[in-house]
Formats: C-alpha cells, structure tokens, sequence
C-alpha cells in the first residue's frame, strides 16, 4: 500500500508559486476561460467559490479560488457530532497556564489502526477558535491511512512531517510532503492523508488567524528567506467515486461526521489564490551576521500570520536550516533569552544548536511568555572556549512556533507519562565566573 502510494508521489507534479493566481485542470476544456461563473460551466462542472478571506480585505492578501466540480459542495446531508478523540481546540481552559519551561519526548505510538486525524493530539494553544484569533499545537503518530475525508473549519494547517511521508489529496489534487518539507492545508479544504511510510510523525501548527503569508523583508531586499518560487501547489486531480464516503468536519472545536453518497475530492479544475502547499525547508534561504552576535531568530521567519498590530505575529512559523556561523568574538548559539512572545520548538532530524541532549527528533520544548532559556551548560561551556572558526551547522533541522499569547496546555500534555520531568536540570550546573 505504501509502494503505490510511493508511486504515485514520484509521479507528482507542481504548480511553482506563492500567493499568486494559479489555474489547473485535470481535463482539457475543464477550466472557463474568462469569467468565473459561465452560464453553464464547462464540461457540465459545477462553478463554486471558495474564499479563505474576506471579500474585501486588501488585494495584496486576498485568497479565494473557483472550483469546478462534478458536485456542489452544498450536496451534502447533515453532519453529527462525533468523537473528537485527542483533538482539543482554543480556548484552552483545561489546565492553568504552566510559566515552567517544559519539555517532551515524542509520542509514543498510536494503537494499531490509527490514521492522522485519529492520531492528531492537541499538545496546547491560545487565543480562540471562534474569534479566529490564536494558534494550537498539535503531534501526530499516525499507522494507518485515512479512508475519510477531513475539513477544518477553525484554521489552517501547518503539518511538519518528522518521521515519514504524507501524501495529501486534497480537493485541489495531489501533495507529497516527506520529513523536512512543510505542507499546507487552507482553512475549509477537504483532503485525505495516505502514508508513504509505515508510520508517520510530526507537529501540525492549526492557525486560527490570518492565513500564514510571507514576511516582509526590509533592507534584506527582493530575495532571500523562503523564496516564492519554491512554494509547490497541486496539479487539479479528481476521485470520480459514487458511493459512501465518511467527511469529519472539525468546527469550533468539534468533530462532525457526514456520509456522503459520494467524494468531494471531485474538483476537476480550478484556479485562484487560495491553494495548499508544499515547502521544502531545504530551499530556505538563511542569512545571518557576517560580522559579529548572533541575529534575532526572527531572521528564519519562514512564513508568518501577521496580528493586527505591526510586527507583532499571532504565530510566525521559523525553522533553524543548516548553515554557517560566521560571527566573531560572538557566542554563536542562540543566547540567553526572555520574551514577551511563547516559543514552542520541534525538532525534525539530528540535533539542535542550544541544546546538547534531551530534545530529540519528535520531542518538543515550549519556553512560555518571559521564562528563561537558552543554551545548556554543556553547549555553553563549549561554545564559549571554541575556537571562531568558520563552521558549518549541518547536523540538525529544527523549528519553532512563536506565538503572541502564552500556551495553555491541554490536560493531556500536562499529565503526559513523555512530559520530562527534569528539564530544569539543564540549567542548573551553569556556575558563576564572575571575579570583581
Ligand atoms: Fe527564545
């Protein structure tokens, strides 16, 4: 099952962009030319729009598309509630706000017969769903593809892959997205996940505010960090499947389940701005100090949800690429910090540059609003004797969500068995020098 799956990844192809007017059909004559909405769209489609932001917000950051499909969406029955399993939604009441550093070790395997969405386990968050204002962190552990077709209503995913690959069919057709690629599901956009792997792992970022964009870049100019062009979206590809198909919907924080007599995978063409995505965090472009210190970690800005205050982000996504560190007479890890903004971190491969054990690939750690952290001793005490030679940090690929508003956990990360009990430990050999 994972070999075709495989196949029919290697087969892909991409549509190269970011936020731009993309267009797709999987059969010739699919696609109007020159409105949205013929009389009779082609091929006897059905024209629906989808739109991922207000009619009227800004051009600059509207995203909508047209889909044409063999049915309306709206040909659907009612939908139940159903179990929302490990699945938990802002806000987050369960547990009083932790100002702890904290630190997990993966998630230990799922039953038998776990596909992602069963396997989606909510970790935390902030702001609220309903006010689409705020974020949740979500782990998944996954065995087992998905024979349903899931939407959620309350943000977008992020999903971070860590161990094994995910094929995504979603409405707009095909993506693959292995470990050290991010993919991107927008707000309402049916897919299904099947697994390129036996397993599969990793962090999903549900965004519940202003869909992720790219940053602004400044006096950095017209290139660098994540560049547009690497941004992959599907190729139209449609299920033509009559039959019952189970839909799970997840809104405001609810699972609801509908048997539909047939796939909404069943969007023939399409064009417009508002797409999934794939990212190769491989093709960032990271910069940094040619001269002295170690830059803001804001410089790994991979995409960003923008709040309405400038500058300030609901959530910004940042991934920690190999690269070269350059700096001289400069501690070359990331410093000791405090900050207003909540950091959770994964790691996807290797090791991570502040911290010499303890946070391993499928783990995490969420430094929350003005707790302190950075380096361990062991890291410290090397990183300050090092000789600053040109040196190359190729071992590791890590990231963080940094969010405006402190994580609250869920019940279930604050009592995890895998929730380290002894992170402080890391700090606490650190051992004054200081000789007035
Ligand atoms: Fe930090």
């Amino acid at each position: 099952m994972h070999g075709d799956a495989r196949k029919t990844a290697a087969g892909l192809s991409y549509l190269s962009g970011f936020g731009n007017e993309h267009g797709s059909e999987a059969v010739p004559g699919a696609l109007p030319e020159g409105r949205n909405s013929p009389q009779r769209a082609p091929l006897g489609l059905y024209a629906e729009q989808l739109s991922g932001t207000a009619f009227t917000e800004p051009r600059a950051h509207n995203r909508r598309s047209w889909l044409y499909r063999i049915r309306p969406s709206a040909a659907h029955p009612a939908f139940t509630r159903s179990d929302r399993g490990t699945l938990r939604t802002a806000p987050f009441t369960e547990t009083v706000p932790d100002p702890n550093r904290l630190r997990w070790d993966p998630l230990p395997p799922p039953p038998a017969g776990t596909d992602f969405l069963a396997g989606l386990w909510t970790l935390g968050g902030n702001g609220d769903a309903t006010r689409r204002a705020g974020m949740a962190v979500h782990l998944y552990h996954a065995d087992a593809p998905m024979d349903r077709v899931f939407s959620d209503a309350d943000g977008e995913l992020l999903i971070v892959p860590e161990r094994g690959g995910l094929l995504l069919r979603t409405e707009f057709g095909l993506l693959a997205a292995e470990p050290g690629h991010v993919a991107l599901i927008p707000r309402g956009v049916r897919f299904r996940v099947d697994l390129l792997d036996a397993t599969a792992r990793g962090y999903v970022c549900e965004n519940y505010g202003t869909p992720f964009r790219l940053p602004d870049l400044g006096p950095i100019g017209a290139n660098g960090l994540a560049n547009a062009r690497d941004f992959r979206a599907p190729v139209a590809a449609y299920e033509d499947v009559e039959g019952p198909v189970e839909v799970v919907n997840k809104f405001c924080g609810n699972l609801w389940t509908a048997r539909y007599d047939h796939s909404p995978l069943d969007v023939v063409a399409w064009h417009g701005t508002l797409v999934p995505y794939v990212y190769d965090l491989r093709r960032f472009n990271a910069l940094g100090s040619i001269t002295y210190d170690h830059p803001d970690p804001s410089v790994f800005t991979v995409l960003t949800s923008p709040s309405d205050t400038p500058g300030l982000a609901d959530v910004d996504f940042v991934a920690f690429v190999p690269r070269w560190l350059v700096g001289e007479d400069t501690f070359r890890p990331p410093y000791f910090h405090r900050n207003v903004m909540s950091e959770y971190m994964g790691l996807i491969e290797g090791a991570y540059d502040a911290k010499a054990s303890g946070f391993v690939p499928g783990g995490g750690s969420l430094h929350g609003m003005m707790s302190a952290h950075g380096p361990d001793r062991e890291t410290f005490d090397r990183a300050s004797a090092a000789e600053l030679r040109p040196q190359k940090v190729d071992d590791g690929l890590a990231f963080m969500f940094e969010t405006r508003w402190p994580v609250t956990l869920t019940a279930q990360a604050a009592g995890a068995p895998h929730l380290q009990r002894d992170y402080d430990a890391v700090w606490r050999g650190l051992e004054r020098h200081f000789r007035p």
